[in-house]
């Protein structure tokens, strides 16, 4: 039986399936982390559970880890291009009704193969350790930057808000080539993007721009969401423009100027490209790190063990990546009728691959509600797995380290000076705030 989390949903007065099924998709349940008791008992006793819940098109949750693998994995059988992660069907039908496809953009984890791996390959070596050790000395000093300004903030800030947010931004903003000045805008569009089902991201995310607070929406969050795809797509569309006349030594340069099948990458193509780079490239970084440092603070033995023993990071940094698990989902759709784990799925049907609860499978780790800088085997899913693995892997781990190897040689004591805070989002989430008190050197 797995471990319960420390509060406790089921079962509590009224439960019923349809409540364990709502309760896999509320963004409330993920950020208060009571989603693991239904994880947990699915796991235990149906790791392939068809899912009906209010207001969504129903799909199989699966949440072992071997089932997760298995999935991502067959990626003819089980495709990307259908649905990509869980959204409301109202909302989904006013995407299709009002762009004409099921995707607000088309990135690599919206498309499949053979175009998906055409448009994978332009930046894939970019992505590998023999390029990135490139980059390793600015990544550095930016790290270092960003641990100077925290020393300086005179022993207690909000880590997320004033650290771990622009250190990851900064870092893809200069990959992108994109100028400090429009770091910003670009914060704030990635809020809107994951945090767009938490009011108090969606706030901070207008304060950071604009320092005026929040604007109103138009009301409806579909429209609000097809405005910011617009805000990006004329935003990138300069920068491939410019790219194209002046080609420099950026990522930017190598999508705007990407050819498939001897033709440039179409437009909506190369927009979603740097659109997923920008986004997914600091958000889950920068969650990673949050959570990762609350963790140490909750485990004093282990925040000693990692000062005492520094080549122990690059296993914390997995052990923090495990814990978090900033991507919490994404959805596959079967292009064909299937067994799975002694399930029959049928061709159309949706799956959704629940990463964080694969991350607390006890058949795949050995007490898995523990946080261990040191665990060994630590086969974290958190990046997924296929032709879908995620692109900046190596980049996100080395991004980590460097942080963490900047900040605990000079961390002389640490602890919480507030209720850490999680975003209310069920997609891409972690901490929105958190409090700490510190002394540096
Ligand atoms: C895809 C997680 C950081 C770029 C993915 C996927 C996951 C994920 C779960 C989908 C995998 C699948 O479907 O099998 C994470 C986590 C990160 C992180 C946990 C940090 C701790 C980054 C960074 C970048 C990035 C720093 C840099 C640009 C991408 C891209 C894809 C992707 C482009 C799409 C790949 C494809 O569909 O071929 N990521 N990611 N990610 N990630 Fe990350």
């Amino acid at each position: 039986m797995a471990t319960a989390f420390a509060d406790p949903v089921m079962p509590f007065p009224g439960f019923d399936r349809a409540s364990e099924d709502n309760i896999l998709v509320n963004p409330q349940a993920t950020a208060d982390g009571s989603v693991h008791n239904v994880y947990n008992r699915l796991r235990d006793e149906d790791p392939v559970h068809w899912c009906e819940p209010t207001g969504y098109r129903p799909f199989w949750a699966i949440t072992r880890h071997a089932d997760i693998t298995t999935v991502s994995k067959a990626n003819s059988r089980f495709i990307n291009s259908k649905r990509t992660y869980l959204a409301p069907a109202e909302a989904e039908k006013w995407t299709l009704d009002t762009v004409g496809d099921t995707h607000l953009f088309r990135s690599l984890v919206d498309l499949d193969d053979p175009l998906h791996m055409k448009l994978r390959r332009l930046t894939h070596d970019w992505f590998l350790p023999a390029n990135l050790r490139k980059l390793e000395p600015m990544i550095s000093a930016v790290a270092k930057d960003h641990v100077d300004r925290m020393a300086a903030m005179g022993g207690e800030c909000d880590f997320v808000n004033e650290v771990a947010l622009f250190y990851p931004l900064r870092v893809i903003m200069r990959i992108l080539g994109i100028p400090e000045s429009d770091e910003p805008m670009m914060l704030r569009m990635t809020q809107e993007l994951f945090g767009a089902q938490d009011p108090d991201v969606v706030a901070r995310s207008k304060l950071i721009t604009t320092g005026a607070g929040m604007q109103a929406g138009s009301g409806n969050p579909q429209v609000d969401l097809f405005q910011l795809a617009q805000e990006y797509f004329a935003y990138f569309g300069a920068i491939t423009a410019d790219r194209r006349a002046n080609p420099r030594d950026d990522l930017s340069t190598i999508i705007a100027n990407g050819m498939v099948d001897g033709a440039p990458i179409g437009d909506r193509e190369a927009m979603s490209y740097y659109v997923i780079t920008a986004t997914a490239g600091h958000d889950t970084t920068s969650s990673t790190a949050s959570g990762g440092l609350e963790q140490l603070i909750r485990n004093p033995e282990q925040l000693a063990k990692l000062k005492a023993d520094p080549s122990l990071i690059p296993s914390a940094v997995e052990e923090m990546i495990r814990w978090v698990t900033p991507v919490k989902h994404f959805m596959r759709t079967a292009s064909e009728d299937t067994e799975l784990n002694g399930k029959m799925i049928r061709a159309g049907d949706g799956l959704g691959i629940f990463y964080w609860s694969g991350n607390r499978d006890e058949r795949a780790f050995a007490d898995p509600f523990s946080f261990k800088v040191d665990r060994s085997p630590n086969a974290q899913t958190a990046f997924g797995n296929g032709v879908h693995m995620c692109l900046g892997l190596h980049l996100a781990r080395l991004e980590i380290r460097l942080l963490f190897a900047e900040l605990l040689p000079r961390l002389e004591s640490i602890a919480l000076a507030g209720e850490p805070k999680n975003s209310i989002a069920n997609f891409v989430s972690g901490l929105k705030t958190l409090p700490i008190k510190y002394k540096m050197r």
